[in-house]
This record gives structure tokens, C-alpha cells and sequence, in this order.
């Protein structure tokens, strides 16, 4: 293990089926193998566990993002890479988890939304589209863009791995790999 390393939170956003865990899943596995000590935060994971009494309304999300941002901010301070995937459609949430943590580096996963429903990994825009699922994200429920993100992944013009290598290099740049 390098102790040498900072802590970082690499946050990224986007809608459903943008590719957030897809390319966060990619770096976490690099980050360790380059001996960083990194955790996953992923809104799937979560949501079954630290946040399962949670829904999709705005109060139940800000709540959401509120119980991650604390968790990232002890991780992120002793030296953990912490790699969230959350929707995270509010800005002032995201601005929130970037003064709480350390090393905020939001990362928005950025894909038209014809792209994302025709992804549809789980067939939940399909039943979002025929009234199946309230309060869906991009179909009935707000994403506000990130407007300063440092990172903007155009997941349908690139491949996950070029994708992948843009958050690399931009760690670098940054100073924290
Ligand atoms: S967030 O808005 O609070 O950041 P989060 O990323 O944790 O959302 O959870 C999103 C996941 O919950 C999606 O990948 C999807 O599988 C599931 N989900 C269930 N209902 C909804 C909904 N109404 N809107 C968005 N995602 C939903």
C-alpha cells in the first residue's frame, strides 16, 4: 500500500444508463492495481443498504446524496479514492458533497437522453415512458447539468475505455494519481 497517496472523491453524475458505474467500475480496478485505497459508492449498492428506506422524490434523493457525501468525506479525508455513481440530478447537492469532501472531482457522464433510453439496461425508461414508475429521472423528474464539471465524458461518442482513460489523465493533471 502507498501511503503517498490523497484521498479523492471522484463524483460522477448523469442520467440512468449513462454510463457512470460503467466507466467508474473500470477506474476503481485501475486505481487499485497503481496500490491507491479505493472505495465504491454506487447507487444500486446504496440504495439496498445505507439509503434502502429512501425513494425518488426530491427530499428522499437530497437525503440520498447527503448520507453519501458524509460517507465520502471521511473516506476521502484519510487517504481513500472514493468513486461515487449517483444520478445526483440536483446541482446544489453536488456543490454541497464539493465543499464537504476532499478532492471533489465531479465527473458528468453526459449522453443524450434518446441514447440513454435506447440503452435501457434494466427496461426502467420503457416502464417509466408507459407511467410504470413514478418521478423517473430524464422521463418525468429533473437532471440539472453540471455547469464547471472538470470532467465531461461524452459516453455516447466515446468508448468505455477511451472514457476511462480522459478520467486517468485527468487525475494526473490534477496531481492525485
Ligand atoms: S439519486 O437521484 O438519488 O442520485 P441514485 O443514483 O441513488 O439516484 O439511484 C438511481 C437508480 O435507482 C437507477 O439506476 C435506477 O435503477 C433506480 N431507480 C428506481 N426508481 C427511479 C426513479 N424514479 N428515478 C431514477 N432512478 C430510479
Amino acid at each position: 500500500m502507498c501511503d503517498e497517496h490523497e484521498g479523492f472523491t471522484l463524483w460522477f453524475t448523469g442520467l440512468p444508463c449513462s454510463g457512470k458505474s460503467a466507466v467508474g467500475d473500470r477506474v476503481a480496478e485501475i486505481l487499485k492495481q497503481k496500490g491507491h485505497k479505493v472505495e465504491r459508492l454506487d447507487g444500486d449498492v446504496v440504495r439496498r443498504d445505507l439509503t434502502r428506506d429512501l425513494g425518488f422524490s426530491k427530499k428522499d434523493r437530497d437525503e440520498n446524496i447527503r448520507r453519501v457525501t458524509f460517507v465520502a468525506k471521511l473516506l476521502s479525508r484519510n487517504g481513500v479514492a472514493v468513486l461515487t455513481s449517483f444520478i445526483s440530478p440536483y446541482r446544489e447537492m453536488r456543490d454541497r458533497a464539493r465543499t464537504e469532501t476532499t478532492n471533489f472531482v465531479e465527473v458528468y457522464a453526459k449522453c443524450p437522453l434518446e441514447v440513454c433510453i435506447q440503452r435501457d439496461v434494466k427496461g426502467m425508461y420503457q416502464k417509466a415512458m408507459r407511467g410504470e414508475i413514478k418521478e423517473f429521472t430524464g422521463v418525468s423528474d429533473p437532471y440539472e447539468e453540471p455547469l464547471n464539471a472538470e470532467i465531461v465524458l461524452e459516453t455516447d461518442k466515446e468508448t468505455v475505455d477511451e472514457s476511462v482513460q480522459r478520467v486517468l489523465r485527468r487525475l494526473g493533471e490534477l496531481g492525485l494519481l
